[in-house]
């Protein structure tokens, strides 16, 4: 049987992409610190370790007594936004984390780790970003992200670390976290819109994104196991639309669930205004398919949303409160 540790198992991929390895018959051991993700969306099953993955020493015995074969590494905190703001905290949860687990990898010589990376790190540059982009980040998130990118890759060079990146892009579905009031945008509509709540969006909402279900990364995540180490892929959906577009049609699946909600603008955020990315290599060398169906999949989180338990929306501590937009003060 193999063994693989999914890092950020009670997150949106690790809950996914957990239940997917189980029914394919492999032993799923999780970690998590449940800073982001929930304990109920954990499935049964699973090997489940709560700590954090700071804690180098429960990492090493994890290790020690696991040996893992395959290590997917999805812990993080993905605030794009909130970083500036929370600088140390964004790189000790998604740097120095990933730098303990990079340490253990290589010690235990696993078979491959795969990091979950992200558009992020392409920045503001010609859409659609390819991945023969040179990185060029422009918040903490992206930085921190890249940095493990450059890390792996040089543990490789040192220690023949065999390692895949993915950078996935806008991805939603049932298990994310929607009491986040810093991410995820259409996680943060359907809390708002549940409430009672106004639906918010930065500026005009001329922003350009593309969403992705997450049922389409399964395949990828199983197609770079043994097979394309060192190399890096776009994951995600081709098709875009701007934000006040993406939230004119949440208005109206919304409406077959709550009273529709309205759009409120808020203050302009400082983000890469147009950002999406090209998927030719993941679709050539994974056989990668996005049938993302936007509205779908809205109308399944609504469904999941509803039954799932009340959860209390938390603030973060800010390291820095220079330039805080007014809607996070
Ligand atoms: N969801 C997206 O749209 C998206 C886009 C690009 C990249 N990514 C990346 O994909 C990965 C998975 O994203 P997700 O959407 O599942 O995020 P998520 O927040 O749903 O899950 C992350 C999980 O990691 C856990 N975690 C965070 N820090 C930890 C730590 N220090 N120790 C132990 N556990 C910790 C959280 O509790 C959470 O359960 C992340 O690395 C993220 O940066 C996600």
């Amino acid at each position: 049987m193999t063994k693989v540790l999914i890092t950020g198992c009670a997150g949106l991929f690790g809950a996914n992409y957990s239940r997917h390895l189980l029914k394919m018959g492999h032993e799923v051991v999780g970690i998590d610190n449940l800073s982001g993700g929930f304990l109920e969306n954990i499935p049964e099953g699973v090997k489940f370790h709560s700590f954090d993955l700071l804690d180098h020493i429960a990492l090493e015995n994890l290790f020690f007594w696991m040996k893992p074969d395959y290590v997917y590494h999805f812990a993080a905190y993905a605030a794009v936004g909130l970083s500036p703001y929370i600088r140390r905290f964004n790189y000790q949860n998604n740097m120095i984390a990933s730098a303990n687990l990079i340490n253990e990898c290589v010690k235990s010589e696993v078979k491959k780790i795969v990091f979950t990376s992200s558009m992020d790190v392409y920045g503001s540059q010609q859409v659609p970003f390819k991945e023969e982009l040179t990185p060029l980040p422009e918040d903490p998130y992206g930085i921190a992200k890249y940095s493990v990118e450059l890390d792996l890759k040089s543990a490789s060079e040192y220690f023949d670390l065999k390692y895949t990146i993915i950078r996935p892009h806008n991805v939603f579905g049932v298990y994310q976290n929607i009491w986040d009031r810093y991410r995820n945008v259409i996680g943060i509509w359907i809390r708002q819109a549940l409430s009672g709540e106004p639906i918010t969006v930065f500026g005009d909402g001329s922003q350009v994104r593309s969403f992705s279900d997450i049922q389409f990364y399964m395949k990828p995540l199983d197609a770079i196991q043994d097979d394309f180490d060192g190399e890096t892929f776009n994951i995600g959906a081709d098709q875009y639309i701007t934000i006040l577009d993406l939230a004119k049609l949440f208005q109206d699946i919304a409406e077959k669930h709550v009273p529709r909600p309205p759009i409120k603008h808020l203050e302009p955020r400082k983000e890469v205004h147009t950002a999406y990315c090209d998927h030719t290599k993941a679709k050539e060398k994974l056989e990668f398919h996005d049938g993302t169906d936007i509205e779908q999949l809205i109308d399944k989180m609504f469904v999941w949303a509803k039954s799932a338990p009340k959860r209390k929306v938390k603030n973060i501590e800010y390291e820095i409160e220079k330039n805080m937009y007014e809607f996070w003060r």
